[in-house]
């Protein structure tokens, strides 16, 4: 990698890492989830970065996946387990990075998700296999009491692409993908007191073009005239025209120009914690991208 790419992976990561705090400050008991929102990706957009994808803000036993819509009403409340998930793009090259707001009653879970993070980062180097760190993170979370989530992974990232290989278990595996000198990756744990697995929800507020089909219907055009900018990149329903934006929007993904995210959830009653950082990799270990603060 040239030494302005890193620099600007680098300068993606102090914006998302700043920003993310900021964020999770502002996540208390009556405070309002489309606030919060709102003011994370304003921040992001005021510093001339582009948002990845959506503010990823997700309750209690929903891991992943939701946002604000339009006209949320949502309320935290004591209690609440709240997980903030950013992803800042500087010209393509993206920081991504979560973190779980505890507004009562979490420590310890929070306490798991951040442990295994740590312990996953002080395992990569090149040569080392994605198993052996989701080994890592597994024996980490089981052993403060909780269960990883198992069908959530981290990720390889590459200009203007969220998820690229290598995947990065939550879980020992055998072998899997071997990290080397150059990659960019984002190693994201999530604890769970649930079933270790979560399901898709019926809400989908996130998608994603994946590829170029042609549209007649006025508001499924709208809408990939305002999202062309994204390069790729997923969009939130609320950035959209809302005109007419539900037939628009299951037509473009029937039609496989779209492809919907719906919010991940555990068990109901359960707690899911996330932490998760970006880092490159390096001749001797990484850099976190995301934790340079
Ligand atoms: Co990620």
């Amino acid at each position: 990698m040239k030494d302005d790419e890193i620099e600007q992976y680098l300068e993606a990561g102090r914006i998302a890492e700043r920003i993310l705090h900021a964020g999770a400050g502002m996540v208390t008991p009556g405070g309002s989830v489309l606030e919060v929102v709102e003011a994370v990706e304003t921040m992001v957009t005021d510093t001339g970065a582009d948002l990845a994808f959506p503010l990823n803000l997700s309750f209690n036993e929903d891991a992943a996946h939701d946002t604000a819509s339009t006209a949320d009403d949502r309320l935290f409340s004591a209690g609440d387990l709240i997980k903030l998930d950013l992803g800042v793009a500087l010209d393509g090259r993206i920081a991504d990075t979560a973190l779980s707001v505890d507004l009562g009653g979490h420590e310890t879970l929070v306490a798991a998700s951040a442990a295994a993070l740590a312990r996953a980062i002080s395992c990569v180097r090149p040569g080392v296999t994605a198993g052996e760190i989701g080994a890592a993170i597994q024996t980490e979370i089981e052993g403060r009491g909780f269960l990883p989530v198992a069908n959530l992974t981290g990720h390889g990232l590459a200009p203007y692409q969220i998820h690229t290989a290598p995947t990065i278990p939550n879980v020992g595996i055998a072998g899997g993908a071997v990290l080397e000198e150059g990659m960019v990756v984002a190693i994201e744990p999530f604890a769970t007191t649930g079933s270790g697995r979560v399901s898709d929800r019926a809400r989908t507020e996130i998608y994603q073009q994946i590829a170029v089909k042609p549209v007649r219907l006025p508001s499924a055009k709208r809408i990939l005239g305002g999202i062309r900018d994204r390069r790729g990149m997923p969009f939130s329903r609320r950035w959209l025209p809302q005109e007419k934006i539900e037939i628009a929007l299951s037509m473009l993904v029937k039609s496989g120009a779209l492809y919907g995210y719906p919010v991940l959830h555990d068990v109901a009653g359960s707690f899911v914690s996330q932490a998760e950082h970006t880092m490159i990799v390096t001749a001797d270990g990484c850099i976190v991208t995301t934790g340079q603060g």
